[in-house]
């Protein structure tokens, strides 16, 4: 990976700008706080129900208001919205390129890419994944061999003579194609350091198919180097998957100098379109304090849906299809469906 022009110069273990997950000390009284989030506990529901009887034993009862109408609060701790279903697609199309990034290993970009991408193509969207990944595993979790690809994305990115049509194969899903990778990808990016314009690569090669397709998908590769450079300048936005798991946290500020500089200097339209909890665990308090810290952090970019963990993502990674497929009606393949419509009214259909 290049240093050059200070991209990807530092390590992931910087400090994060979130705040450490440290409980606050039990106040000596229970005091009445403006906190905006409270979990349902089981501790918080004993707490709740002792204070009741005290408070029971104390005074008269006194007559009962009517209880207030009760918000129900999603598992990031905000009331989730009713997300319509997706509209018609407009012609003629115009892709929105978004990249799957997060510089840290095993959180979910494959995983959202492929199933993202499927519950789009549900919807009608035409749909394009790139896998930008040397590990090639989005190319093996929709079913392709690493060893017999004739043409990959490296070929499109360094030889002229080859073109996208070359490249692009079917993946299996109705509506989505893939621009496969193996480890071939990983010479690009040395290669491309001695390129003019090597950050802006994949942009060129992209630039046909964004007439062709209504969302394309990049499932980036565990790193801030090159290769990512390259996928964000290509990108209109960023969606940052994240283990609900307290060193995910570690590094996303990092993540976002990376974005900044990038938008800054090389692609002035790149957003980030939302950060994603992935492998959450709503029985653990730790999953849930995880969730409250990214939506301080990051407000509103969090999205509404999170995405539980089961083990029915494994198991559809090795059957090399979707979760949309190969369990259509599992928790998993809804909640990639509620994203892909909660993608759509953020940031496809406006
Ligand atoms: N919600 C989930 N619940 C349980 N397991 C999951 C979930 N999402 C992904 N996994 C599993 O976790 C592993 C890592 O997921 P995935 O490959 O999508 O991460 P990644 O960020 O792309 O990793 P890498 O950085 O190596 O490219 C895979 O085995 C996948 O099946
Ligand atoms: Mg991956």
């Amino acid at each position: 990976m290049s240093g050059a022009d200070g991209f990807g110069s530092h390590s992931g273990s910087e400090a994060s700008e979130i705040p450490p997950l440290m409980r606050p000390p039990v106040p000596p009284e229970r005091t009445q706080t403006s906190e905006p989030l409270r979990f349902p506990t089981a501790t918080a529901a004993a707490a709740e129900r002792d204070d009741q009887t005290a408070s029971e034993t104390l005074q008269q009862p006194a007559p009962q208001a009517a209880p207030p109408a009760e918000v129900v609060l999603g598992p990031t701790g905000r009331p989730t919205p009713d997300f319509p279903d997706p509209r018609p697609v407009t012609l003629p199309r115009h892709a929105r390129v978004i990249s799957m990034c997060n510089q840290k290993g095993g959180v979910g970009k494959t995983t959202t890419t492929i199933n993202l991408g499927a519950s789009l193509a549900e919807f009608g969207r035409k749909v394009l994944l790139v896998d930008f990944d040397p590990q090639g595993s989005l190319s093996v979790g929709l079913g392709l061999n690493p060893h017999q690809m004739d043409l990959t994305i490296y070929n499109l990115l360094m030889q002229r003579d080859v073109t996208l049509e070359d490249v692009v194969v079917p993946s299996g899903v109705d509506g989505m194609d893939l621009l496969p990778s193996n480890i071939d990808l990983s010479a690009a990016e040395v290669q491309l350091v001695h390129e003019v314009a090597r950050e802006q690569t994949l942009q060129r090669v992209l630039a046909p198919a964004i007439e062709q397709y209504d969302v394309i998908l990049i499932d980036c590769q565990p790193s801030l180097g090159l290769l990512t450079v390259n996928a964000l300048t290509a990108s209109d936005g960023v969606i940052v998957p994240l283990e609900c798991e307290y060193f995910a946290l570690r590094g996303v500020a990092l993540l976002k100098t990376t974005i900044d500089k990038v938008q800054e200097r090389l692609n002035p339209r790149l957003q980030v379109d939302g950060v994603l909890g992935t492998m959450f665990d709503g029985r653990t308090l730790h999953s849930r304090e995880v969730m409250q810290r990214l939506v301080e952090a990051w407000g509103d970019t969090v999205f509404h849906t999170v995405i539980r963990r089961t083990i029915k993502f494994s198991d559809s990674t090795v059957a090399g299809e979707p979760i949309t497929t190969y369990a259509s009606a599992s928790g998993g393949a809804e909640s990639y469906r509620q994203l892909a419509k909660e993608v759509l009214v953020r940031c496809l259909d406006v």
